[in-house]
C-alpha cells in the first residue's frame, strides 16, 4: 500500500475525512504501529500500518495467529493507543487520546462483537441490550426492542443467555452492539465458536445492518467469510501484506466452510 509519509488526513466538517482516495473515510491509518514490551521481550505487533475504510464499507481482516488482527481493531476500537502514527476514526483522530478520551469515543461511536458474547449471565436478552444502551442514553425498553427486533429475536427478550443457542447470544451480542447506533461496528471473530448454520444466521445479521449503512470491520481466521466483503485485508507479522476488493460480494447464505 502507499505511503503518505507524514501528510496529515483531512477532517471534513460533516465529521468525514478526506482520506488517500478523496473519499469520505470512516477508518484511516497512517503509519500505525503497536509494539509491546521493551528490549528482547519487544513485540511488534503492528509495523507501520496504512488503511482506509469507506463509510458503508463491509471489511474483513484475515491472517493467521497472531498476525495482528486483533492488535489493529482494538486501535481502530479506542481499546487501545498506538505507539506510533495516526488513527482516525469517527471523524477524528483518536491517536493522541488519554484513557478518558478513549473511553468516551469507544462509548459513543464503536459497537464491539467479540467471539465469546460476553453477555452478562444473570441478565435477561433485553437487558444485556439495555445496558449498555444506557452509556449513551438509550437505554430505553422500546429502543433495546428494536436492537432485539433487527437480530430477530424480538421473542426471546425475556430469556437469559444460558437458555438461548450460541447463535442467539451472539446476535444478542450484536443488538447490544447495535443498540448505541454506532457508527462503526467491530467483530472479532464473530462466528468463531459458530457451527456453519449458526454462524451463516450472524453473518446475515452483519451484512443487513451493512446494507443499512453501517460500516462493518469482520477479523476471523475464516477465508471463506471474506466472500461477503466488499474488500479483504489480509495481515501476516503486523503488516498489511494485501488488499482486494471483491466486485459483487456473495450473500451469506451463499457462504461455506
Ligand atoms: N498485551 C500484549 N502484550 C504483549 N504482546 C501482545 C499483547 N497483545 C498482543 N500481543 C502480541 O502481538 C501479536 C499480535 O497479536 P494479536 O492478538 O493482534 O494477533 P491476532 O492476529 O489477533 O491473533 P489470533 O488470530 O490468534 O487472535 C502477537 O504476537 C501477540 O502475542
Ligand atoms: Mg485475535
Amino acid at each position: 500500500m502507499a505511503r503518505h509519509g507524514n501528510e496529515r488526513a483531512v477532517l471534513r466538517e460533516d465529521g468525514t475525512v478526506e482520506g488517500t482516495a478523496g473519499a469520505p473515510a470512516a477508518v484511516l491509518l497512517r503509519g500505525a504501529r503497536k509494539t509491546y514490551g521493551t528490549g528482547h521481550a519487544e513485540v511488534h505487533a503492528l509495523r507501520d500500518v496504512d488503511l482506509e475504510v469507506r463509510r458503508g464499507e463491509f471489511v474483513v481482516l484475515l491472517g493467521p495467529s497472531g498476525s495482528g488482527k486483533t492488535t489493529l481493531l482494538n486501535l481502530i476500537g479506542g481499546i487501545e493507543p498506538p505507539t506510533a502514527g495516526e488513527v482516525i476514526a469517527g471523524g477524528r483522530d483518536i491517536s493522541g487520546l488519554g484513557e478518558d478520551g478513549r473511553t468516551a469515543y469507544r462509548r459513543d461511536t464503536v459497537g464491539f462483537v467479540f467471539q465469546f458474547f460476553n453477555l452478562v449471565p444473570s441478565l435477561t436478552a433485553l437487558e444485556n441490550v439495555r445496558l449498555v444502551a444506557e452509556l449513551t442514553g438509550r437505554g430505553d425498553r422500546e429502543h433495546a426492542e428494536k436492537a432485539l427486533a433487527a437480530v430477530g429475536l424480538a421473542e426471546r427478550a425475556g430469556h437469559f443467555p444460558a437458555q438461548l443457542s450460541g447463535g442467539e447470544q451472539q446476535r444478542v451480542a450484536i443488538a447490544r452492539a447495535i443498540a448505541k447506533d454506532p457508527a462503526l461496528l467491530l467483530c472479532d471473530e464473530p462466528t468463531g465458536a459458530l457451527d456453519l448454520e449458526t454462524g451463516r444466521g450472524v453473518l446475515r445479521v452483519l451484512q443487513d445492518l451493512n446494507r443499512e449503512g453501517r460500516t462493518v470491520l469482520v477479523v476471523t481466521h475464516n477465508a471463506a467469510i471474506a466472500a461477503i466483503a466488499h474488500r479483504t485485508v489480509r495481515m501476516r507479522s503486523g503488516r498489511i501484506v494485501e488488499v482486494t476488493t471483491t466486485e459483487a460480494p456473495a450473500t451469506a447464505d451463499e457462504v461455506a466452510w
